[in-house]
């Protein structure tokens, strides 16, 4: 079995190499690929780090240049880098698409992201590597091989939702930056970040459905123990549109000024949903003390209950009851 995954990963590697050749020195590559990133503003020093390629808009550009290298199909078919129709007929998943390959943290590749350069709705914006023996995707963080030691360094860690937000971060100069990219955050991709550090600063997308995603993360890290802050996008906008926008310098000061605590930022964001109705506001109070009872630490759990009073102005006393309601349901 070892030998097996050993292919998979071979194969892989070969499929990585193959798309950044085809973006750096194929006309096709170069003249779609190359300057839709530069359209978008990427820097080359970072497409290079990140090892990002094109796939050729043909049916089988990688499953022929892999196979007349010796690679087997079986292995192809496997990691999902190609496709056997019902016909029998073998054919690219990956086709006319810029490449984000995915590292695991040692840095191998065990699977890919392909975005689409067309504008058609009907069209998806991402193709994924399916599971495979290598590829596990609630178990893989985007970009945590390239950021792991400024991780530790910095003692925090950022997470995005997506494969650009990694590598626009990374261009305004901020390496500790990954992405659950690809599947809604996972207690396996928290308990990852946790082997690095105890701090998590979400930066997810400013639509309504990042918004919802940055409410459920912050509750399951809480509940595996590591702190949360949040910092939000303003208009729409992702970490990378905003760096693209507002430019490398401004965006490092603004996500580093702008991160919240979980109860500033749960309480700006339902507030603003309750108005003044007086009904909602209490819904608010118990919703803000339900992410606080899934801290596990009391101690750090206390420390909330106490901001929690003095930002809502709610006497202490009665959080604490409510948190102790919660936590005895819970067990
Ligand atoms: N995603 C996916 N399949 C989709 C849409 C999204 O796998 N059809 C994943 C991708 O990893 C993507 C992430 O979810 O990077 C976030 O999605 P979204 O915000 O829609 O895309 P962006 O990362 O902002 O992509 P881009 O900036 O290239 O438009
Ligand atoms: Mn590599
Ligand atoms: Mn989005
Ligand atoms: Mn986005
Ligand atoms: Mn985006």
């Amino acid at each position: 079995a070892q030998n097996a995954k050993e292919s998979l990963y071979i194969v892989s590697q070969f499929a990585s190499a193959f798309f950044v050749k085809q973006l750096w020195e194929t006309d096709e590559g170069r003249g779609i690929g190359l300057s839709y990133f530069k359209e978008r503003g990427f820097r080359e020093d970072i497409l290079k780090k990140f090892e990002v390629g094109y796939s050729p808009d043909v049916w089988e550009a990688l499953t022929s240049s892999a196979t007349n290298a010796g690679h087997k199909l079986e292995f192809l078919e496997q990691t999902g880098l190609s496709i056997k129709n019902d016909k029998g007929k073998i054919y690219d998943r990956f086709r006319g698409r810029v490449m984000f390959p995915i590292h695991n943290f040692t840095g191998r590749v065990i699977g890919f992201g392909g975005r689409t350069l067309k504008t058609d709705k009907n069209v998806p914006k991402y193709v994924n590597s399916p599971e495979s023996d290598i590829y596990h995707k609630s178990n893989v963080l985007y970009g945590l091989f390239h950021a792991k030691k400024a991780i530790r360094d910095l003692d925090n860690c950022y997470l995005a939702e997506g494969y650009a937000d990694v590598l626009s971060v990374h261009q305004a100069g901020v390496e500790n930056v990954v992405a659950s990219s690809g599947t809604s955050l996972t207690t396996e991709q928290i308990k990852l970040i946790g082997r690095f550090t105890q701090n998590v600063t979400i930066l997810f997308d400013g639509d309504a459905a990042g918004i919802k995603a940055s409410l459920r993360g912050l509750d399951m890290i809480l509940e595996e123990g590591l702190n949360v802050k949040i910092v939000s996008f303003p208009d729409g906008h992702d970490p990378d549109s905003y760096m693209h926008h507002v430019g490398a310098g401004a965006f490092k000061i603004y996500i580093e000024n702008n991160r919240k605590d979980f109860i500033l930022y749960k309480a700006n964001v339902l507030l603003k949903e309750a108005g003044n109705d007086p009904i909602k506001r209490a819904g608010i109070i118990r919703d803000i003390v339900e992410s606080i009872a899934k801290i596990p630490d009391p101690i750090k759990a206390s420390v909330f209950i106490r901001e929690c009073s003095s930002l809502l102005e709610i006497e202490e006393r009665i959080l604490m009851t409510e948190l102790n309601k919660m936590r005895s349901a819970k067990s």
